[in-house]
């Protein structure tokens, strides 16, 4: 594989490695030094981001490298030249580009002409970095993890989607409570059954949250408005998707060893009550704080064949 565009870009197989990975760099984040033998990694934000650009950068300095943060403002992309040319040329310079867009198929163009691997550092359509991180996460607190049940309720997102295709490349069941008005795009959650299919695992929508965290041992949100949406959906979103903020009661509806997991970042008295999200179920520090050791996981499993022939 040389991108990592969507979750399901991966195999069971490729995603158990990566967890497998990320377990080795978060008991020791120094492990492999001088993996990138100084080279540069590129990344290129045309959205804001906090968490994403900071463990990234952190991940490549700690591999032994050195991250370039690029704004469009930077580039001369701005100006007109083409994605194409632009990924071809910072090929020659770095050995991995890092890409926050809105538009998943720029990120592909983007990876289309590269050389080197590119990593989605999130898209509207979908966030795999993320959602390595929240299987991670979870196989942290739950040692059989597979065969469990999770829960997406809020806003059908890029992270919905991520989570979703995660879950069924981990053998976890996940259901998704989302409102007619916003469900997840329908091509990523046909993408996690087919995934869930194989490993034996179940992906169910629902409009009903009560009905999604039955059984769960994690309930998860996501802001209600997403970077990409249209600022101006903001109040029929917020009517529409008020029945689904994660209070104390729907937490008690799942098990009561139940987690709450959230990407952040979060809007308190929004998409979930500050009891939830600051109370002892929520282990959303955790999470960030994992975000880390998968980034360096995703970039040790992109760029071990070429820099170390190893496999
Ligand atoms: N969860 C996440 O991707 O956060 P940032 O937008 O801060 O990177
Ligand atoms: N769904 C959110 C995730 C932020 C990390 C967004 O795209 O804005």
């Amino acid at each position: 594989m040389k991108d990592l565009l969507t979750t399901a870009d991966l195999t069971p197989a490729d995603f158990a490695e990566l967890m497998r990975l990320t377990a080795c760099y978060a008991q020791d984040p120094d492990h492999d030094p001088i993996f990138l033998h100084h080279g540069l990694v590129a990344l290129h934000f045309t959205k804001p981001s906090t968490r994403t650009r900071v463990s990234t950068e952190a991940a490549v300095v700690r591999l032994g490298g050195t991250p370039i943060t690029l704004s469009a403002a930077e580039l001369q992309l701005g100006r007109g030249e083409t994605i194409e040319d632009t990924a071809r040329v910072l090929s020659s310079y770095v050995s991995a580009l890092v890409i926050r867009s809105s538009s998943d198929a720029e990120l592909a163009r983007f990876a289309g002409a590269a050389t080197v691997p590119v990593i989605n550092a999130l898209t509207d359509g979908h966030h795999p970095l993320q959602s390595l991180t929240d299987l991670f996460t979870l196989g942290q607190l739950f040692a059989d993890l597979p065969g469990r049940r999770i829960a997406y309720v809020g806003a059908g997102n890029n992270v919905a989607v991520s989570l979703a295709q995660a879950a069924a490349l981990s053998g976890v069941d996940i259901a998704l409570a989302t409102p007619d008005a916003y469900p997840p795009d329908a091509g990523g959650i046909r993408a996690a059954e087919q995934i869930a299919a194989a490993t034996g695992s179940t992906v169910t929508c629902t409009r009903d949250p009560a009905e999604a965290v039955r059984g769960a041992s994690a309930v998860y949100t996501d802001v209600w408005l997403s970077m990409g949406d249209p600022p101006h959906e903001a109040a029929d979103r917020r009517a529409a998707l008020a029945p689904y903020r994660v209070d104390s009661a729907l937490m008690d509806r799942a098990l009561p060893e139940a987690v709450f997991l959230h990407c952040l970042p979060a809007h308190r008295g929004e998409e979930v009550t500050a009891d939830v999200i600051d109370g002892p179920r929520s282990v959303v520090f955790r999470q960030a704080a994992n975000r880390e050791p998968a980034a360096q996981a995703v970039l040790y499993a992109l760029l071990r064949r070429k820099l170390q022939g190893r496999g």
